[in-house]
């Protein structure tokens, strides 16, 4: 999947992945950061902005288009526990899908494996249609027409990150979703909840949370779950309208993992330099 592709075999990507929602492409190498983002341009337009930054931190990845998912910083040390990048991505171990929290949504993710742990680490993975299906007849009465905010700090929060700088938190405003997502191509609806959820607009806040709750515990049920197990050079891409997924745990302040990420947007996204 490094070199270009004619439209016939983006075509076919396109449809194993409605029905699919995650393909998994294994490589004898990774991907080369060039190929990386040469490959994920043909899937759709990428965010070409700047990472919102980290207070206090250098730049590991001299790419934008690229999302740094590593446990290590600039010059390839492994974070320190109680570094604020490591509890900013321990976050990633909440069910979520990337980039709810923006208004222009994430289409497609490409996750690419440069060093993984010895043991742990994988990453697990939803088909929120399969859950959306699911639901009891009421259940989906209920959610027809509901729009939820969905907030990044509040997953940060979540996960056991420290309050953001209110720098931090003007680069990354909530966005609005509806909750019912329906895949033009394929017709399908999915369920479009995350980590981020941070309420259902109109609803008083407890009503939304237990709303939530409920439905991320139903969706995240061990039936409906696929789990990855990473090889070097392996690149999983996953469709985040339709899916959730999340990190698992690994012993992230002594082993490496080099994981790179490229993300397709719903539109292309001229954000504001930092
Ligand atoms: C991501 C993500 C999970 C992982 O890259 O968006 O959530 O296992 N990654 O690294
Ligand atoms: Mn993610």
């Amino acid at each position: 999947m490094h070199r270009a592709a004619d439209a016939a075999t983006l075509a076919e990507l396109v449809a194993l992945m409605d029905r699919y929602a995650v393909c998994a492409v294994g490589h004898n190498r990774p991907l080369s950061n060039e190929e990386h983002i040469a490959f994920s341009l043909q899937l759709g337009p990428m965010d070409r902005g700047k990472s919102p930054k980290i207070a206090g931190t250098g730049i590991r990845i001299p790419h934008n288009e690229l999302v740094d998912q590593s446990n290590m910083d600039q010059d390839g040390a492994i974070y320190a526990e109680g570094d604020r990048r490591l509890a900013f991505k321990r976050a990633n171990r909440l069910w979520h899908t990337d980039m709810s929290f923006r208004q222009v949504r994430a289409t497609y993710s490409l996750l690419s494996a440069h060093v993984v742990p010895p043991e742990g680490g994988d990453t697990d993975f939803i088909d929120m249609r399969v859950v959306y299906d699911a639901l009891p007849q009421a259940t989906k009465a209920r959610l027809d027409g509901l729009v939820v905010e969905h907030s990044y700090w509040y997953s940060r929060k979540l996960g056991g990150g420290p309050d953001p700088t209110e720098t931090e938190r003007a680069s990354r405003p909530p966005a609005r979703h509806p909750v019912v997502y329906v895949c033009p191509r394929t017709g399908r609806k999915s369920l479009y909840i995350a980590s981020h959820v941070s309420g259902i607009l109109g609803w008083p806040e407890d009503a939304a949370r237990s709303l939530i709750d409920e439905l991320m515990a139903f969706a995240t049920q061990p039936r409906h779950v696929y789990s990855h197990k990473w090889r070097v050079g392996d690149v999983v891409i996953w469709d985040n309208l339709i899916t959730l997924h999340r990190a698992t745990p690994f012993d992230d302040t002594r082993y490496r993992r080099d994981m790179r990420r490229a993300t397709c947007r719903e539109a292309p996204v001229h954000s504001v330099p930092a």
